[in-house]
């Protein structure tokens, strides 16, 4: 690939999308940022960028953020929910967003480029996922399948892509606390929580937000994914951040 590639990644409104769009546009690529809301201030000012709307759980938005991107190299699927709390306590509802944006996104996003990338005989999709794929925690159950269900669609649209040289690779981050990510995930939460869960909840969530423990920054998961993209030696499955180097480690 020559600096001149294009790469889309969707959910760049903040956190690891956010950085990962200025760490290629900073490495000389055109850059397609998806938001749901589009911002063109919150990336610095390029003529290689474009900032497109995108809603990974509408199929129309996808075909037109995919027809309105053109050609593309490279396909990161970053946009993402979190949501934890006792399973007991969680609306169902709340518990299909998260699959139709984590899991059913990734998918029809990829569905979206994959004819460009056959056609060509060229292109790599990352999809971002999570270290607590590896390591599960308590409260985070349906966030967890949401994102195992992607490792194991990865796995398998790999070995039926690479027929086509086409690459298909995971970013597994660890623990961030400093994105939007938790703010965003409390809006799915519960706050009506069984008292029987109440103190184990807590001592949960304190350990979730606690930062006196190596967690993942968003540049660990910007380089993971340049790994991903521009090193066709990669491995299949990337840890992205000091904590998730370690989960990965002790889950091998
Ligand atoms: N932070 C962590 O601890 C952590 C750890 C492991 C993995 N991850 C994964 O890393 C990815 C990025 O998370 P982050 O930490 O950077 O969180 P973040 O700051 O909340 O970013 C998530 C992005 O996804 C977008 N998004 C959500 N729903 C969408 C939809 N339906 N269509 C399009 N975009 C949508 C958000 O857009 P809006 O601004 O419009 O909501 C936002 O741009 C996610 O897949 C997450 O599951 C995060």
């Amino acid at each position: 690939m020559s600096p001149a590639s294009t790469v889309l990644i969707t959910g760049c409104s903040s956190g690891f999308g956010l950085e990962t769009a200025r760490f290629f546009l900073d490495k000389g690529w055109r850059v397609v940022a998806a938001m749901r809301t589009p911002r063109e201030d919150v990336l610095p000012p390029s003529e290689r960028l474009r900032v497109l709307p995108l809603d990974v759980t509408d199929i129309a938005s996808i075909r037109r953020c995919v027809d309105a991107a053109g050609p593309i190299d490279a396909l990161v699927n970053n946009a993402g929910v979190g949501m934890a709390g006792p399973l007991e306590a969680i609306d169902l509802n709340h518990a299909r967003t998260v699959y139709e944006t984590n899991t059913l996104g990734t998918i029809a996003m990829t569905q979206a480029v994959l004819p460009q990338f056959r056609q060509r005989r060229a292109g790599v999709v990352v999809n971002v996922t999570s270290t607590v794929t590896l390591a599960p925690l308590p409260l985070l159950s349906v966030y967890t399948g949401s994102k195992a269900a992607v490792n194991a669609f990865t796995e398998s649209l790999a070995l039926e892509l690479a027929p086509f040289d086409v690459r298909v690779r995971l970013v597994l981050p660890g623990r961030s606390p400093s994105t939007s990510f938790g703010n965003n995930a409390r809006r799915l939460m519960s706050e009506d929580v069984p008292e029987a869960y109440a103190e184990f909840t807590q001592g949960v969530f304190a350990a979730i937000r606690d930062t006196s423990t190596p967690v993942t920054y968003a540049e660990d998961v910007a380089e993971a994914v340049w790994q991903a993209v521009t090193d066709p030696a990669a491995p299949m499955r990337i840890p992205a951040g000091a904590d998730a180097v370690a989960a990965a480690t002790a889950a091998r």
